[in-house]
């Protein structure tokens, strides 16, 4: 080994003794006639001290070096006079006085601090993604998702379930996003599409026998991106046998419970995990995936509002909306300009407009609140709306009327988007919650049919089915959603486990007879072979870490994550290939597209 110790592991007990250590420089600093140099490796920065007086030739050396050269430094570690310990580092009590120092090798100026951590444009921490990641940050994020994963891995084998790999050149799987496809050589016009999950796989596991599984399984998305989604991500993949959805719960909450005492002992849970029904989940939060470390929740005051003169509640009334809102505390005095922020993001969620209520006075009258809904309102339906709020004096209502699914659209963004201006969501705390009692089914009104809630094998509520023809809307699945922090962290259901029944169900879902053979057959035909009841669940890892790191982005808690175009700017790909490999694929690009390479 080029060195005898690592940096950050030195401390007051190693005083005296003779160490190298080899690593990049972090900082450098000239003072009064001796170089102080941090050095970093991936366990730490420790001072490193070059005086002349000591040796001459480490000094010289110590003279050229610049950020981010890597060095070889011998020498011996001191505890630091008194008063210049550094607090904010680990090894801060201790500093190693060079004897001997060489240059491993030098590096050209980063284009960004190594050193801070203020922010770097985005597209130069992607292209220069090794010198980000030598952040330490980022380094730390890293070192987590490595231990979440570890910690996943000996829970589960300590519970007996056996990890297996399954095959990332598949069939489409339906999970609600487009496949990315590989051409296929051998098979001149096929294709092979990457798992959106290994959902099917991991069922067929099941009738194989393996009545625990679970796998670290890369997915693949071809979908829009975001903070929390990436083309290509990683689940926590987990199947059972015999089980009914509490089971899948325990575990879930065992995990997450243990997981976070774990790796992250400092951050807090509400335990036992709260779990709402879908419909509880809408109604106060407006969304499926709440985040429940704060209140503002939603009031609905349709009934006071359908018996006053306010035409803007009547209409969307009329048009089977509804009117409901939501109270921020203290923000009564907003300006005009804040007000009509918060109308844009209203108006940029699809809602029409966004009713303001501003309790300024210290009662509720019609003179004290400012709102352009007052004039239409008696002081009776005013103390009502005030009531149902719990509205103090200093409070703001912002109430949305119409359609239901804008009004919880926008009340959820709201919602969250003055959370955080007003720092409500503990960072400290991980408020994983359970959403149960799904409906089976949606209905997609632009295409006029019904789609899965979850995906298409997703049994329903076993004493629903008799519903499925007559009432569909009405029944339930046995579905289950873990969320923390408003982030939807993972899905799963019980399955249908008998081939006469899943085929009801794709031809409910509006799969033909052919279709359904097509792209399902292979599996339908295994649940014929003694397919047991079994369930199970998907975790986004990356998400879970982003939460256990604190980050808002997945990008930051991956190493090589793609930008906002699906583009590795690092590695530049996707990139044009050659056009020999394209005629062994037997693939011919459009004329339009071959003229823009
Ligand atoms: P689902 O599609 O809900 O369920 O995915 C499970 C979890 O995977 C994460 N996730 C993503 N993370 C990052 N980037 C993405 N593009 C992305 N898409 C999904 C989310 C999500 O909750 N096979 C089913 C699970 C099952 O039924 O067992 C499935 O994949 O955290």
């Amino acid at each position: 080994m080029l060195k005898s110790h690592n940096c950050g592991e030195l401390r007051e007990e190693h005083a005296a003794q003779k160490v190298t250590l080899a690593g990049w420089v972090h900082r450098r600093r000239d003072h009064g006639g001796k170089v102080f140099i941090d050095l970093r490796d991936r366990e730490g920065i420790v001072q490193v001290v070059f005086n002349p007086q000591i040796s001459q030739g480490a000094y010289e050396v110590a003279g050229s070096l610049r950020s981010e050269y890597v060095v070889q430094v011998t020498g011996e570690v001191a505890t630091r006079p008194k008063g210049t310990e550094n607090r904010k580092l680990a090894t801060g009590d201790i500093e190693v006085i060079a004897k001997e120092a060489v240059i491993l090798n030098p590096s050209k100026t980063p284009p960004f601090y190594i050193s801070e951590d203020e922010e770097v444009e985005e597209s130069l921490c992607l292209k220069n993604r090794y010198l980000y990641l030598r952040r330490p940050r980022l380094k730390d994020n890293l070192i987590l998702r490595h231990k979440v994963i570890k910690f996943i891995r000996d829970f589960l084998d300590a519970r007996g379930f056996v990890e297996i790999e399954t095959p990332i050149l598949i069939k489409s799987t339906p999970e609600g996003a487009r496949d990315y496809l590989v051409p296929s050589r051998i098979n001149p016009g096929k294709f092979y599409a990457l798992p959106q999950s290994p959902q099917q796989l991991k069922q067929l596991l099941m009738v194989a026998g393996f009545d625990k599984y679970f796998q670290i399984a890369r997915c693949f998305r071809d979908e829009d991106l975001r903070a929390d989604r990436q083309p290509e991500f990683t689940q926590l993949d987990l199947e059972m046998s015999f089980v009914e959805a509490p089971d899948i719960l325990r575990l879930m909450e065992g995990l997450f419970t243990s997981l976070v005492k774990s790796v992250k002992p400092d951050m807090r849970l509400v335990e036992p995990f709260p779990r709402l029904s879908y419909k509880e989940a809408m109604e106060r939060f407006g969304t499926d995936k709440p985040d429940i470390r704060f209140g503002l929740e939603i009031k609905d005051i349709s009934d006071i509002s359908a018996n006053t003169d306010f035409q803007v509640f009547r209409s969307a009334l009329d048009d089977n909306g509804k009117v409901k809102g939501i109270c921020i505390p203290g923000c009564g005095h907003y300006t005009r300009h804040q007000l009509d922020e918060l109308i844009d993001l209203a108006k940029g969620c699809g809602a029409q407009g966004l009713m303001t209520m501003a309790f300024t006075g210290d009662a509720v009258t019609l003179d004290e609140v400012k709102s352009a809904a007052t004039k239409y309102l008696t002081l009776g339906q005013l103390q009502g709306i005030a009531d149902r709020f719990e509205a103090k004096p200093g409070d703001l209502l912002l109430i949305v009327a119409d359609k239901l699914a804008v009004v919880n659209k926008t009340l959820d963004e709201l919602r969250r988007q003055l959370a955080q201006r007003l720092n409500l969501g503990d960072g400290s705390l991980l408020a994983f919650a359970f959403v149960v009692d799904f409906p089976f089914l949606e209905w997609n009104e632009a295409e006029k049919r019904w789609e899965p809630m979850h995906h298409p094998f997703t049994a329903p509520r076993w004493e629903d089915v008799a519903l499925l023809d007559s009432e569909p809307a009405r029944v339930q699945g046995q579905h289950y959603d873990v969320v923390c922090n408003g982030c939807e962290l993972g899905s799963g259901s019980i399955r249908i486990h008998n081939r006469q029944f899943q085929e009801r169900v794709f031809s409910l879902l509006g799969y033909s007879k052919e279709e359904t053979e097509n792209r399902f057959g292979g599996f339908l035909e295994a649940l014929e072979y003694g397919a047991p009841p079994h369930g199970g669940i998907a975790i986004g890892l990356d998400r879970l870490v982003m939460l256990l790191a604190g980050e808002r982005s997945i990008r930051e808690v991956i190493a090589f994550p793609k930008n906002q175009n699906a583009v590795d700017v690092m590695l530049d790909s996707p990139s044009y290939v050659d056009k020999h490999q394209l005629d062994e694929l037997n693939l011919k690009l459009k004329r339009e597209v071959l003229r823009s390479q």
